[in-house]
């Protein structure tokens, strides 16, 4: 290495601050500084040690450039921590000169796309949307439903019962329970509306059901009733004819395989042709070609009896639906605890 001489020093103050100015950071602005002024291998050191092997003369003046680089450099790093002490910021406070970070926009549940869905069908087929109560009296839920006390049906829904009456607007034997169905809500209806109607219920219902793969204790439902003169139950093939091509496939056919409610006479099951296969039998219909989706009917005229309807004037039509159903045919969940674990890595596929 050459020795220094002035030009050296100005060269490595010039050195010293270009590479003060590149740093991110306190420690790199340390390393810097421990490059140029460090008790060993920094350039003041080194300039030092030449000391060692010169003659007289030049061990003074090596002495002196070292010693004004050292200063020189001194004086600049103290500038530099005072200002960069000046800038800090304290803690806890922002920096308001950081990017943002994209805020995470969550989206519907999938049972809540589902039923979105279904009111939009439904809605735009002339049906509007109510709501009724989850804890309901029997009679709602079953007498005026024809299914009177100690009537065998009753049994086909494990129901939950609550311990406390509902005050007042009742007779002595009524019992409050969280509704099994949404079946209660066709009977608040008619009694506060004159026919025609044409209503879809969407809501939750609950059974003494243990949770697995294919039951839950609560689970969705959505209702359909229409009531009017002179429906048939050519309307309600025709309704859910429409609403399954909507719903699954512009090519879906459905069947009506007959069946026993106690509200509806005729009584039928909901099959839909597999949209998979189309009939040909697959492991989503589990090789029948048909896909069970709920019951429905012709609304019996002892319901209407029920809520003071003239069962001689009106007839109507009615069904009901599981909402997970739907979402796990649409889907293929095969697992229906998956909706309501709210695990992310699950939901965050129907983004839609
Ligand atoms: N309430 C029935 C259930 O929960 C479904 C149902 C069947 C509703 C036939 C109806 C109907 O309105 O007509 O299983």
């Amino acid at each position: 290495m050459s020795l220094p001489d002035a030009a050296a020093v100005l060269a490595q103050i010039a050195a010293f601050e270009a590479a003060l100015a590149n740093t991110a950071s306190t420690r790199d602005a340390q390393a810097v500084r421990d490059r140029f002024l460090g008790r060993k291998n920094s350039v003041v050191a080194s300039w030092m040690q030449m000391i060692g092997g010169a003659s007289a003369d030049q061990k003074r003046e090596i002495g002196r450039l070292a010693n004004e680089l050292k200063q020189a450099i001194e004086e600049r790093w103290t500038a530099y921590q005072a200002v960069a002490a000046e800038h800090e910021r304290p803690a806890g406070s922002i920096d308001v000169t950081l990017p943002g970070r994209e805020p995470v926009i969550g989206h519907r549940h999938p049972l809540t796309i589902v039923r979105d869905r279904l009111e939009d069908i439904f809605t735009r087929m002339g049906f509007g949307i109510v709501e009724g109560p989850e804890v309901e009296d029997d009679w709602h839920c079953f007498d005026a439903l024809n299914m009177p006390a100690e009537h065998p049906a009753r049994d086909m829904q494990d129901t939950l019962y609550l311990a406390t009456p509902i005050a007042g607007d009742s007779p002595d034997d009524l019992r409050t329970l969280l509704r099994t169905h949404t079946s209660s809500m066709q009977i608040r209806y008619m009694q506060a509306h004159q026919p025609p109607i044409r209503i879809v219920v969407p809501g939750r219902v609950y059974r003494r059901d243990d949770l697995d793969l294919t039951h839950s204790p609560a689970f969705g439902q959505i209702e359909g009733l229409a009531v009017g003169e002179g429906l048939s139950l050519a309307d309600l093939k025709g309704t859910l004819l429409a609403f399954a091509r909507q719903m699954f496939s512009p090519t879906t056919r459905i069947r009506f395989r007959p069946s026993f409610f106690p509200y509806t006479e005729p009584s039928a099951e909901i099959d839909l042709s597999c949209w998979q296969c189309d009939g040909a039998g697959c492991a989503l219909c589990k090789k029948t070609g048909w896909i069970e989706l709920g019951g429905c009917g012709m609304v019996h005229p002892a319901v209407f009896e029920a809520v003071g309807y003239d069962a001689e004037r009106y007839t109507g039509f009615a069904w009901g639906i599981g909402i997970e159903r739907i979402a796990i045919l649409r889907y293929r969940v095969e697992d229906i605890r998956l909706f309501y674990e709210n695990d992310l890595r699950f939901l965050e596929q129907f983004n839609i």
